[in-house]
């Protein structure tokens, strides 16, 4: 019997994951699918009933049951405990194992482009989610420090206790001070949602150090006011579909146990995008 995996999440109709791992089936011929189910937010533990029902494979986690998710999982992988949050679930013979990919899937085009993580300062501007698998990464990587941004300061101030928990000198940072301060940073990351719906980026690079890496983590549009601005200054930049495409890629491996086709989902996405 083919195999069957799924996305979960609330709202998921928009989710390019789909296309991505579809893709890599038809490339490899594997016999599998691969669709999105809505699970509204108070309606996740029926709805892993019925994913267990079916005996799905394998699933991708999304907003918002990351964190919720952990409470339903059998076993959970090194990657999902540090984080607190899970987005790839494997399911074997009814028991559930949960990873994160997030981390990984935002340092690989980092590390492809063979950039030095290590002693790197950092600007990160957003505390949600993704920004925490962030900061995991690079904690993991051993930056120098991590100066974070966040329109809600508490949750700034939790996400500079989480850093500090892993070792990784960490402090809040306003708007006004990063305009005095962008010169000191190595790597600026946008992990808030801003520049979906084509906002504005919250910061601009006037002053920014020469071969600095901006990456942002927003994928559609692919060119945001953020890079757009990056762009105009000699800076180095990573587009958000390549976390989106680590990510999938890291879930592929873990569910098949075989190299993902990187090309064949990476064409399948930006068709998308
Ligand atoms: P994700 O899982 O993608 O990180 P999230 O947890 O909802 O999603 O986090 C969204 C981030 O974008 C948060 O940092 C959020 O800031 P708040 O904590 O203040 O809500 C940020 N964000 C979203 N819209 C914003 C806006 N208009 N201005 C500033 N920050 C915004």
């Amino acid at each position: 019997m083919g195999k069957s995996y799924a996305v979960i999440g609330d709202p998921i109709d928009h989710s390019l994951s789909p296309n991505i791992h579809s893709a890599a089936f038809r490339e490899l011929n594997l016999d599998a699918s691969y669709i999105a189910y809505r699970i509204p937010r108070d309606e996740l533990e029926i709805g892993i009933e019925g994913l267990k029902k079916i005996k799905i494979d394998g699933f991708n986690v999304t907003i918002p049951h990351k964190v919720e998710m952990m409470k339903y999982l059998d076993k959970i992988d090194e990657t999902c405990s540090v984080i607190g949050a899970v987005n790839t679930v494997t399911n074997e013979n009814g028991i559930l194992k949960g990873y994160n990919t997030d981390m990984d899937g935002f340092l690989d085009p980092i590390k492809k482009r063979k950039i030095e993580i290590k002693n790197s300062r950092v600007l990160l501007l957003g505390a949600g989610g993704a920004a925490r698998a962030i900061v995991a990464g690079f904690a993991k990587e051993k930056s120098q420090d991590i100066s974070i941004y966040n329109r809600t300061e508490t949750k700034s101030r939790e996400l500079v206790k989480f850093a500090k928990s892993l070792e990784l000198n960490s402090s809040e940072i306003t708007l006004s001070s990063i305009k005095n301060e962008i010169r000191e940073y190595d790597i600026i990351v946008n992990a808030t949602s801003i520049g979906l719906q084509n906002e504005d980026s919250i910061i601009d690079f006037d002053g920014v150090k020469e071969n600095v890496l901006v990456y942002d983590i927003v994928y559609m549009p692919m060119h945001t006011d953020f890079l757009n601005k990056a762009k105009e200054r000699n800076t180095k930049i990573i587009f958000g579909y390549e976390m989106l495409l680590g990510q999938a890629v890291r879930a592929f491996e873990i569910w098949h146990k075989i190299e993902a086709p990187y090309n064949a989902m990476k064409k399948a996405l930006l068709g998308g995008v």
